[in-house]
């Protein structure tokens, strides 16, 4: 059971991973290094794209970037890594590098139509390279990144951000933008470049978290708040149920969808502004819609009931709410499947335990487990016994709320 437990890789370990890729590709040092995180969310739940509230957390697993600008025009992107990185092209096990002409935003189509073909994740790169605020010049860069792919941990976006990151430091912007509208940049890529019409909490997170807080935005003002979460006694265990079930992309537009049904069907811009009362007395007939917006008005309000008990620290609350969470995600909103049901049930049912749900877009993906440190020991080894066989082992990361993309300082 070991060797589930990821390896949370230092900053400086992806730092010399990097740089030595870099060496091994360009033949030269870089002239920056940047990083930026993936996320959790804790509790709010396909609420984002509603107008509503989230409260995620920026993770210790991280995308990093070198860079140097050069005299061409042409952008040249390796990614590999060693030891201690997850493959941006899973299976292969070679570095790859993907090489596409300085893109002009004027002459880019909004449909992405010009979007790399058959590496997947070049089009993050060139799709923030697009929406930079500047213009941008050639430059070679390399990528490693220790975010697992494709486990709802916002991957893509942690790739975005530090693609921006790296941008403002290689062609530095004379009035910066703020978080807000780099984030959002981020968001258009990913919209276009990637074709997933995401909301915006995966992006504002991996630009605005700080250290030892959760992040809670509301979506509709696009304001964040800072929300202590610190505690020896408490952590965070992510557990990668490495399953990903190919629904997730042709139904998150799908749920979108029955979102704006269900408000329209009430006459409010988005649900974030509607009430269960509201909810009963619009008739609604289609018991699918009426589900989806129950779960998303429900949530909201589990949002604003978690931020309350962090208030006085009421990790049974908490927890209590992240299971209810679950239970809507499940029942009302249809986006979790037997694997991730498996083990949040697993995990609900272990001493120490406050509190488990799926957590990210769903369809697989991994789970989110608020437990007391004494007993994560024993939760993993439970949660292993219980759900691994020889078609799938989980993986499991024991967290704290980490900072948002910066610059790599040597020495800092
Ligand atoms: C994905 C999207 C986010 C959000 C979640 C569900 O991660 O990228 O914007 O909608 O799903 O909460």
């Amino acid at each position: 059971m070991e060797d589930c437990l990821g390896r949370t890789a230092s900053l400086e370990e992806l730092h010399h991973e990097v740089e030595s890729l870099f060496l091994r590709e360009f033949g030269c040092k870089p002239d920056s290094v940047v990083y930026a995180p993936g996320r959790v969310n804790i509790i709010g739940e396909h609420t984002d794209y509603n107008d509503g509230f989230v409260l995620p957390m920026a993770l210790p697993l991280v995308t990093m970037m070198a860079g140097k600008r050069i005299e061409s025009n042409v952008v040249n992107v390796v990614t590999g890594g060693k030891d201690v990185t997850t493959r941006l092209t899973p299976g292969s096990p070679k570095d790859i590098c993907v090489s596409f002409p300085v893109p002009d935003p004027k002459q880019e189509r909004r449909d992405g139509a010009q979007r790399i073909p058959d590496v997947e994740w070049a089009n993050y790169v060139k799709g923030v390279l697009v929406n930079y605020k500047r213009l941008c010049g050639a430059f070679n860069s390399a990528i490693v990144s220790t975010v697992p792919l494709g486990g709802g941990l916002s991957s893509s976006a942690a790739l975005e951000v530090a693609t921006y990151t790296l941008l403002e430091q290689l062609f530095p912007i004379d009035h910066p933008v703020t978080p807000v509208e780099k984030a959002l940049a981020c968001q258009e890529a990913e919209h276009v470049y990637a074709n997933v019409p995401c909301g915006i909490m995966d992006q504002f997170v991996s630009v605005m978290a700080t250290e030892n807080h959760l992040l809670c935005i509301d979506c509709e003002s696009m304001r964040v708040t800072q929300v202590p979460f610190q505690n020896p006694h408490v952590v965070v265990l992510i557990t990668n149920s490495n399953v990903r079930h190919n629904l997730g992309s042709s139904e998150y537009p799908v749920r979108r969808q029955q979102c704006e049904a269900a408000s329209k069907a009430m006459g409010k811009r988005s649900l974030r502004l509607c009430t269960l009362e509201d909810l009963e007395a619009a008739g609604i007939e289609d018991e699918t819609i009426k589900r989806r917006a129950h779960h998303v008005i429900s949530e909201n309000a589990r949002v604003q009931q978690a931020i309350e008990s962090l208030k006085t620290t009421d990790y049974y609350r908490l927890g209590a709410l992240m299971n209810e969470s679950h239970a809507s995600l499940r029942e009302d909103f249809a986006v979790s499947c037997p694997e991730i049901d498996l083990l949040v049930d697993i995990a609900q049912r272990q001493p120490g335990v406050y509190g488990s749900r799926i957590t990210g877009g769903g369809f697989g993906g991994c789970t989110v487990t608020l437990v007391k440190r004494s007993h994560v020991d024993d939760l993993m080894k439970a949660i292993y016994d219980g759900y691994a066989s020889p078609e799938r082992r989980p993986n499991f990361y024991v967290c704290n709320a980490s900072g948002g993309a910066a610059v790599f300082n040597t020495g800092t």
